[in-house]
């Protein structure tokens, strides 16, 4: 649509400018003329107001409407492009079917095309830092979320120019990371997640429940917690074994995770290796008297005069906070990658400690910290009664999509596609994934939501599986086109005049836009919005329209172009959406 709506305003700047010259006016820019989408398509595709440009011509713009149509109506160049017609103030355009689809249909089978590339970030450097767990507690139902919303932002954002380094911070140290391992110490016996069989984060994450059982059954659980974090702090050498072999088990089994959802990072910072800088900068900010001691001796930033509160920044005892390691973190994030922008994916109950962490770089006179983002996410719930977890609250990422890859397995079997699809395993693995990310998608990201598993598995509605099935349905019907008559036909754009054909036509020109939209509004829901219209668009094209049996080969070849142009628009947003695409299904 793009190539074409600027076309249209070069030609109507330029019919306004000679409307202008005839009573010796300037001519009119070409950036104050607007496209707007008239209220219905029967007055076209385009509508240009005419209203700004009545005082400048001293004439009404019905009067300059009439005027601009007829010069466009003489001007042998615009049949190309269209018709224009005045309707009162406006100047409706109807763009050639022909020409447009002809450039929709090239630009989507040419995989040089900057077809849904706008382009629209090229040249800036974007860090996106997402997930960041901590190492006491394997991957949960929030961090599916968090993980689908940063790794998709990440592919939208490279995929309007931007550099892209997808970053993650594992926080593996403090005192709940010493309370796995206190009662792993007391209680392991030296079981290891091989010796009893179980996912390695999950083996950590399991005695951090057991030192909450047994921390009610003795009330110096706590107390001994906080004093291996000392000998921790102190490099202690037992205590740093046990938290470097606890350590490993953790991220090894989270890592197992990200490559099953299509999750990666280019870097993986640990809050070890960064909250020693944390503490020196909080050093350096009380010397400068950007921040103050109270008499226990521990630090403080105090931002009331901006409507925030007074926040410790290292404790009494010197030990560091979350937010001293988020200060150092961010500093050698930026030494070791200059960013135009780092965008934090993180949930909205951390609003606060991302604003006082903003406001705390910008004091310390960090010139980057006004291209710091938060990137909030509201909660993720299961509805009430489905799959509680062993404590009851939270549900292991793991355990949730076996569950639903379980579910769709079901499926596979009760309608006998077994063989069909051939390795029926890892077909439900990658349509549980795509119910999974779509659904998570779909909700703006500010919103908290429920994930419901059957509701997010239905094969007819708004969901992933629906949009693979179509995909495969695409594959399969032009697999199946090689030996039809279409194979003879010739692709010829301006037979697709059709309402159905048309709508179809223009959404496809609208990828570019939703992926451009996507990216500023950082919501991969504008993009999970577009694949549904683009399914509608699709069923009733598919509905109305014939193709393998059109009446004729070259309008077969036509609507088969179309299809295969639907799919490239497809593919690519499934996949900037961590949707897998199935061949078949
Ligand atoms: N690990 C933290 C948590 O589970 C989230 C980390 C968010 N990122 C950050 N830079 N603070 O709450």
């Amino acid at each position: 649509m793009n190539a074409f709506k600027d076309a249209w305003r070069a030609k109507i700047a330029e019919a306004l400018s000679s409307v202008a010259a005839e009573s010796g006016l300037a001519a009119v820019p070409l950036e104050s003329i607007v496209a707007e989408t008239p209220p219905k398509p029967e007055l076209g595709d385009l509508g240009f107001p005419m209203f700004p440009f009545a005082k400048l011509l001293r004439k009404g713009p019905p009067l300059i409407a009439q005027a601009v149509a007829a010069r466009l109506a003489s001007d042998p160049e615009t049949a190309r492009l269209g018709s224009a017609a005045a309707e009162g103030p406006y100047v409706n355009v109807r763009i050639a079917k022909g020409a447009f689809a002809s450039d929709v249909l090239a630009a989507a089978a040419d995989p040089d095309s900057t077809f849904g590339r706008p382009g629209s970030l090229s040249g800036k450097r974007i860090m996106v830092e997402f997930s960041s767990p901590n190492t006491n507690k394997p991957l949960h139902l929030g961090h599916l979320r968090n993980d689908v919303l940063g790794e998709s932002i990440s592919r939208i954002l490279a995929a309007c120019g931007a550099e892209v380094q997808k970053v993650c911070i594992i926080n593996d140290r403090g005192v709940h990371i010493c309370k796995s391992m206190l009662a792993y110490a007391k209680f392991g016996e030296g079981k290891t997640p091989e010796s009893e069989g179980v996912k390695s984060d999950r083996f950590v994450g399991d005695w951090y429940v057991r030192f909450h059982q047994w921390s009610k059954e003795d009330p110096t659980a706590e107390a001994q917690a906080q004093e291996l974090l000392r000998k921790w702090e102190a490099g202690d050498a037992e205590t740093t074994d046990l938290w470097k072999r606890m350590n490993g088990w953790a991220v090894s089994g989270m890592k197992k995770t990200y490559e099953r959802t299509g999750v990666s990072f280019d870097t993986y910072y640990f809050e070890s290796q960064t909250y020693l800088k944390g503490k020196d900068e909080v050093y350096k900010g009380l010397e400068k008297g950007v921040f103050y001691k109270e008499e226990d001796g521990s630090v403080w930033i105090d931002l009331t005069d901006e409507g925030l509160d007074k926040k410790v920044l290292l404790r009494k005892d010197g030990t560091a906070l979350y937010m001293t390691q988020d200060i150092g973190t961010a500093i050698y994030r930026h030494r070791d990658w200059p960013f135009d922008r780092l965008v934090y994916v993180v949930g909205s109950e951390q609003q606060y400690h991302f604003k006082v962490l903003f406001r705390v770089l910008e004091k310390l006179g960090f010139e980057w910290a006004p291209a710091l983002y938060h990137l909030s996410y509201g909660m993720v719930n299961l509805p009430e009664g489905k799959m509680k977890s062993r404590e009851g609250t939270v549900v292991d990422a793991d355990d949730l999509i076996d569950k639903l890859r379980d579910l769709a397995l079901e499926e596979i079997r009760e309608k006998g596609r077994e063989e069909a699809v051939g390795d029926p395993q890892a077909i439900a693995e990658r349509v549980a994934l795509g119910a999974l990310h779509y659904y998570l998608l779909q909700v703006s990201s500010a919103k908290d939501m429920l994930f419901d598993p059957k509701e997010s598995l239905s094969f007819n509605g708004n969901t992933g599986p629906y949009l693979q099935y179509m995909g495969a349905r695409i594959s399969s019907m032009l697999a199946k086109a090689a030996g039809s008559a279409a194979a003879s036909g010739v692709v010829r754009p301006e037979l697709l005049v059709s309402e159905a054909e048309w709508e179809l036509v223009k959404t496809i020109s609208a990828y570019s836009a939703a992926v451009a939209e996507a990216a500023s509004r950082m919501d991969p829901s504008a993009l999970t919005a577009y694949l549904y219209e683009l399914s509608k668009a699709f069923s009733r094209f598919y509905h109305d329209c014939p193709i393998l049996n059109a009446p004729d080969a070259d309008l077969a070849a036509t609507r088969l172009a179309l299809s295969t142009a639907t799919l490239r628009a497809l593919k690519d947003a499934l996949s900037l959406a961590c949707i897998p695409f199935l061949e078949t299904m």
